[in-house]
């Protein structure tokens, strides 16, 4: 069946070389809507900051640009491409320009680390078992564990241990654009410190535009260039951490200026 060509998406200069492209987005599950007419631009080798309230839908809106979530309505441009226009193979390929630490790190728990590295190889490319595990090697240097971690199952790792692991597969193929959901969550203050500027120096160093979701208002300051707010079902904002602080915005007000923000009086 020949499917029906969409409309075409209009883009303004600086979208069309953009990371994501996100327009007019609506997310629904039954009656609860979490998107409504969402608009969001990422430029390339942003490290973005999302934040917004436990349920606002960051999850989701990730969920939603990697493709596995079925939008309601609007459209999402990846990388130049077009997600619901795209065929099941170019689909593919433009995934294998992502890498994604999901938000529970969620490794393989009956692979060993190196095995975990490797899955995503063994999916996308043609390379040897041999060829494989040298680059998951590497892999594992690139994100600062140990060679020993390799052997190891995901139930021996620390926390710090299994985000980096994550974050090893998440590169495993050379990924363009990096997707991180609370990847400091559960680590105590000095690991998710480390963890932040292994995030910066691998996004300088390897040229990444970074999605990052986040609670951890450390991060934000250390590492973020842009921070996208979440909140009445949109993106409410989208700017520099300086200029957040001085919003109107009840809930980012509160955000940056309640107990626990880092705004002084
Ligand atoms: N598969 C699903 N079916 C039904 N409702 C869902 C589904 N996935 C998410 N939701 C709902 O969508 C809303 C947004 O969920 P989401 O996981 O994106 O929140 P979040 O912003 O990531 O929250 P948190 O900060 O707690 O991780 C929630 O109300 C959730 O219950
Ligand atoms: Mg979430």
């Amino acid at each position: 069946m020949k499917r029906k060509p969409l409309p075409p998406m209009e883009l303004h200069e600086d979208e069309a070389n953009a990371a994501i492209v996100i327009k007019g987005l609506r997310n629904q599950f039954g009656q609860h809507v979490v998107h409504d007419n969402l608009d969001l631009v990422v430029r390339r080798g942003e490290i973005l900051g999302v934040v917004g309230g436990s349920g606002s839908g960051k999850t989701v809106l990730l969920r939603s640009i990697l493709g596995l979530q079925k939008p309601a309505a609007g459209d999402i441009l990846l990388l130049g491409h077009r997600l619901n226009s795209e065929n099941a193979e170019e689909r593919r390929r433009i995934q294998a320009r992502t890498g994604v630490l999901f938000q529970s790190g969620a490794l393989y728990s009956t692979l060993s680390v190196a095995e975990n590295i490797m899955a995503p190889m063994a999916e996308f490319t043609n390379l040897n078992p041999r060829e494989m595990r040298a680059v998951a090697m590497l892999k594992l240097q690139l994100v600062g564990l140990p060679a020993r971690a390799a052997e190891l199952m995901p139930s021996e790792l620390s926390g710090g241990m299994i985000k980096r692991a994550a974050l090893a597969r998440a590169l495993a193929l050379d990924a363009e654009l990096l997707f991180l959901d609370e990847p400091t969550a559960g680590l105590d203050p000095i690991s998710a410190a480390a963890f932040d500027t292994l995030i910066k120096d691998l996004a300088s160093s390897l040229n990444l535009t970074v999605f990052m979701i986040t609670h951890d208002l450390d991060s934000l300051y250390a590492i973020c260039s842009e921070i996208a707010v979440l909140a009445d079902k949109r993106v409410v904002e989208k700017a520099p951490v300086s200029q957040l602080e001085k919003s109107t915005h009840p809930w980012i007000h509160e955000y940056f200026n309640g107990p626990r923000g880092r705004v002084k009086a």
